[in-house]
């Protein structure tokens, strides 16, 4: 009941939030010319995941809020952040909404970004590098139903990790208005 108030909330947060698309920069393709091994090398380094790829028209995705360190303390600090994501990844995993979006994706990767993140967000002193929320998930086709499905999995986790509601809602004041680059259809 309080699971589906709180996930409410959130659609309606949509609802009131201002969906401003920015406009995907057009990348100039490159001059025609002839390619060196250093250029290569750089090209297949600038293609690796690990790299934070960075739309500079996107939000920051991981702004510190430092006045949220009590709350990071609540999800148990890093490694409390990091047991958290085994568990909402493997909770996603069996969720049939779910599942289609992470079964073959690099999820070691994912949870790492995630906790990653989470930490940077959370005042917890971490250097989030992976990629801004718009590049993440560019290549998806995802809904508001998608959004809220995936936020109702994180509070499953977070419930059965035992991370305090006030805490929970904290962190998911901050993540609500990121469903303005997440959502893509
Ligand atoms: C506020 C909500 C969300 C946050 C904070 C978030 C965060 C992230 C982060 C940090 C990554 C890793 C970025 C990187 O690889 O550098 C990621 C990747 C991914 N996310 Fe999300 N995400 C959110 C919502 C969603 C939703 C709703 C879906 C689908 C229903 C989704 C599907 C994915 C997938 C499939 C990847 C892997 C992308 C790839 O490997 O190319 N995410 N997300």
């Amino acid at each position: 009941m309080t699971l589906q108030i709180r996930t409410l909330t959130l659609a309606l947060s949509f609802f009131f939030a201002s969906s401003v698309a920015a406009q995907t920069a057009e990348v100039a393709a490159p001059a025609e010319e002839e390619v060196t091994v250093e250029q290569v090398t750089e090209d297949v380094a600038a293609a690796e995941p690990t790299t934070a790829e960075r739309d500079p028209t996107a939000p920051d995705p991981a702004r510190t809020r430092p006045e949220l360190k009590g709350v990071f303390e609540d999800f148990g600090g890093e490694a409390g952040l990091i047991t958290l994501m085994d568990d909402f990844m493997a909770i996603m995993l069996e969720d049939p909404r779910m599942r289609p979006f992470f079964i073959n994706a690099d999820q070691p990767r994912i949870k790492r970004q995630l906790a990653e993140q989470f930490c940077a967000i959370l005042g917890g002193g971490c250097t989030y590098s992976g990629r801004d929320m718009k590049t993440s998930h560019a290549a998806f086709a995802i809904d508001r139903a998608d959004f809220n499905a995936l936020v109702e999995d994180l509070q499953i986790a977070m419930n059965r990790r035992g991370v305090p509601f006030r805490s929970q809602n904290k962190l998911l004041q901050v993540l609500a208005p990121m469903h303005r680059e997440v959502i893509t259809r």
